[in-house]
């Protein structure tokens, strides 16, 4: 079983955070989305992954990630020129997954449980395809599938106005090599898109047998600044592994589970958790509160900063106000001079400058 992780596409949804980054490698919990896509593979067995990566942000993506060697993997690159589609990646990556059945994952997804379980069930079932399936709330923003009432697939579609079910499409489907023929045998869809959707379609319009298995723990399409939150709230709300590795004064208290990493200082603060501090940052006079993770080399003196994501070497400086429901980038600076206390709901991308007056 081989893995192919997508991480091309536009991310046009995050901008402006996505203007200078790829949305894969934004953090939850301070580590970036696509870390958990590997290791859920990892988990599951799968030692040779292929990452699709888009002109804009590929660099950054292998950089980030690397070989492959720090989990003991190998990790290929896969450059897709333009984002055409789902099935247009796959098309892209068929060289490196040859007549291998595989896992293909969404570089922006999130899946609690893993795969491990999926890939044995797979394997042992031997269906040609088997996905995955949530139920939610607003289906027309996802693919969605129709089941019968033995739970056999009768027919998907790629984010219809009308949806016949509420049953979405989980960014993570296993395959085998069967999908390569139904996706040379569909065509674009109205979004100009070759759809991963219409292939699995195809397989099931040719005779073939599609699996699915409804998914009853969470599951994250981290497409949008909201989505990115609740994902971090998520993750942080079942981190276990927490340590104190930094230096905290007498006056700084904290309660809860909160990670703080080594070389960051915390004086007269108030911490609840859950929450992650990430290495090499400075509080001073500061609050944070649950479901907030601040990235490396953070500064951050006179503020509030609650269910937010800060990124590294944000700086949020005697800032007299309350940050929440927040996702900051890279470096953004955010100082005020003057002015009573108030509070801010806000989105900025890498390196902006935000004064306060
Ligand atoms: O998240 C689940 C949904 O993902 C499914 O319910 C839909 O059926 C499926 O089409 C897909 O919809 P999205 O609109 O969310 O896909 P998005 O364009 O966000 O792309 C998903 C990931 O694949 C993302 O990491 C970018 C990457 N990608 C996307 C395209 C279009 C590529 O690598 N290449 C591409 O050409």
């Amino acid at each position: 079983m081989k893995g192919l992780i997508l991480s091309g596409g536009k991310g046009t949804r995050m901008r402006p955070i996505t203007h200078t980054a790829a949305k894969q490698l934004l953090p939850v919990a301070n580590k970036p989305i696509l870390f958990y896509a590997v290791e859920a593979l990892i988990d599951a067995g799968i030692s040779e992954i292929g990452i699709i990566v888009s002109p804009e942000t590929g660099k950054d993506v292998e950089e980030c990630v690397g070989d492959g060697s720090r989990w003991n993997i190998r990790i290929e690159y896969i450059l897709q020129d333009q984002p055409l589609g789902l099935a247009h990646a796959v098309k892209t990556g068929r060289p490196f997954l040859g007549d291998t059945p595989f896992v293909m994952y969404l570089g922006d997804n999130l899946i609690k449980d893993g795969v491990g379980p999926l890939v044995k069930r797979f394997e042992d079932e031997g269906p040609d395809a088997f996905i995955l399936l949530k139920e939610v709330p607003n289906p027309s923003a996802f693919g969605v599938a129709l089941l019968d009432k033995d739970g056999a697939i009768v027919g998907l579609e790629e984010k219809p106005a009308k949806p016949k079910s509420n049953l979405a499409l989980v960014g993570v489907y296993l395959f085998t090599p069967k999908i390569h023929t139904a996706i040379d045998q569909i065509k674009p869809s109205r979004r100009g898109e070759l759809e991963i959707t219409d292939a699995i379609q195809q397989l099931i319009n040719t005779g073939h047998r599609v699996d699915s298995h409804i998914l009853k723990s969470w599951w994250l399409d981290t497409g949008k600044k909201d989505d990115m939150l609740e994902a971090n709230r998520v993750v942080l709300d079942e981190m276990t592994d927490v340590s104190m590795l930094g230096e905290i004064d007498d006056a700084t208290r904290i309660s809860g589970r909160v990670h703080v990493g080594k070389g960051s200082k915390l004086v007269n603060c108030i911490v609840r958790g859950p929450a992650v501090i990430g290495e090499d940052c400075l509080l001073e006079s500061t609050y944070v509160g649950p479901f907030t993770s601040i990235g490396d080399g953070a500064r951050v003196s006179h503020a509030e900063i609650e269910h937010s994501i800060l990124r590294e070497k944000a700086q949020i400086l005697d800032f007299h106000g309350r940050i929440c429901d927040s996702l900051i980038g890279v470096s953004v600076e955010l100082t005020r001079s003057t002015g009573r206390p108030q509070a801010f709901r806000l989105m900025l991308g890498d390196d902006s400058k935000v004064e306060v007056v």
